[in-house]
């Protein structure tokens, strides 16, 4: 059975059609990656994940057994799915260590919060020395360093990554990815990664979907799509 199973996904936005019958699954321990320009859908796909948007009565979104449509932003929350959203929404008032503990806030066990925050900080070095900063002084590629360690502070089981590689510098692109793959790897997250980093989204991803303008138009092995000509062709910019 598939951790994310998602059927005929449908969101409109008033008369704009933006999803139009989305069909995906995520299994348990996957990267998965949703690809596509901009425009296509895919933080639409997220947002409608997570509770943020209606979306159809004839559409099906299931995580863990569960029909997510069902439930409200923070109870999808409080399942496992956290979301980082587009353009890294950080507390820019309150230093990098509030930021993280406010992903914490509705956990209970304190020696499980502590070992998580000694896990992010040791997988983002930069966030272990600017614990005292206002996150609002951080860097782009800090701040998104910050919104993911926030995340894996509310103890993922299923991420939802959006963009997470826009607007940084290649070699930070480097470092983000890397860890993507870490959290994947030594903690056995899910991950729902949506890109329009094509190269790098795939190289890390086990399976790949492509969206365009609302439906998905392709889907397959990461690997083998980085190969297909069409994918080149029209994501990989070569
Ligand atoms: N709040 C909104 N109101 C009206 N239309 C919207 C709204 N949000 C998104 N759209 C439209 O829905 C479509 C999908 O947008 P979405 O943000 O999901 O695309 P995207 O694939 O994430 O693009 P990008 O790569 O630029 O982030 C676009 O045509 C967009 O203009
Ligand atoms: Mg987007």
């Amino acid at each position: 059975m598939a951790l994310l199973e998602i059927k005929n996904l449908h969101v409109y936005y008033g008369h704009i059609h933006a999803l139009k019958g989305i069909n995906l699954t995520v299994d348990e321990g996957e990267v998965v990656t949703l690809i596509g320009s901009n425009g296509a859908g895919k933080t639409t796909t997220l947002r409608a994940i997570s509770g943020l948007l209606k979306t159809t009565e004839d559409t099906s979104v299931m995580y863990d057994g569960i029909e997510l449509r069902q439930l409200r932003p923070h109870q999808i929350v409080e399942k496992g799915v956290i979301h980082v959203p587009e353009g890294r929404r950080v507390f820019s008032r309150m230093s990098v260590q509030e930021n993280l503990m406010m992903g914490a806030y509705a956990r209970k066990n304190r020696h499980q919060i502590a070992d998580d925050l000694a896990y992010v900080l040791k997988l983002f070095p930069r966030l272990q020395e600017r614990r005292a900063q206002h996150a609002g002084t951080l860097s782009g590629g800090e701040q998104q360093m910050l919104a993911m360690g926030r995340a894996l502070m509310a103890n993922p089981k299923l991420l939802l990554l959006d963009e997470p590689s826009m607007g940084l510098a290649p070699v930070l692109v480097e470092t983000i990815f890397d860890s993507i793959e870490q959290l994947n790897k030594q903690r056995g997250i899910t991950i729902l990664l949506v890109e329009q980093n094509a190269q790098m989204a795939l190289s890390i991803a086990n399976r790949a979907y492509v969206l365009e303008t609302g439906r998905i138009t392709m889907s397959g092995n990461a690997q083998e799509m980085l190969h297909d000509e069409k994918v080149i062709s029209a994501y990989l910019g070569l």
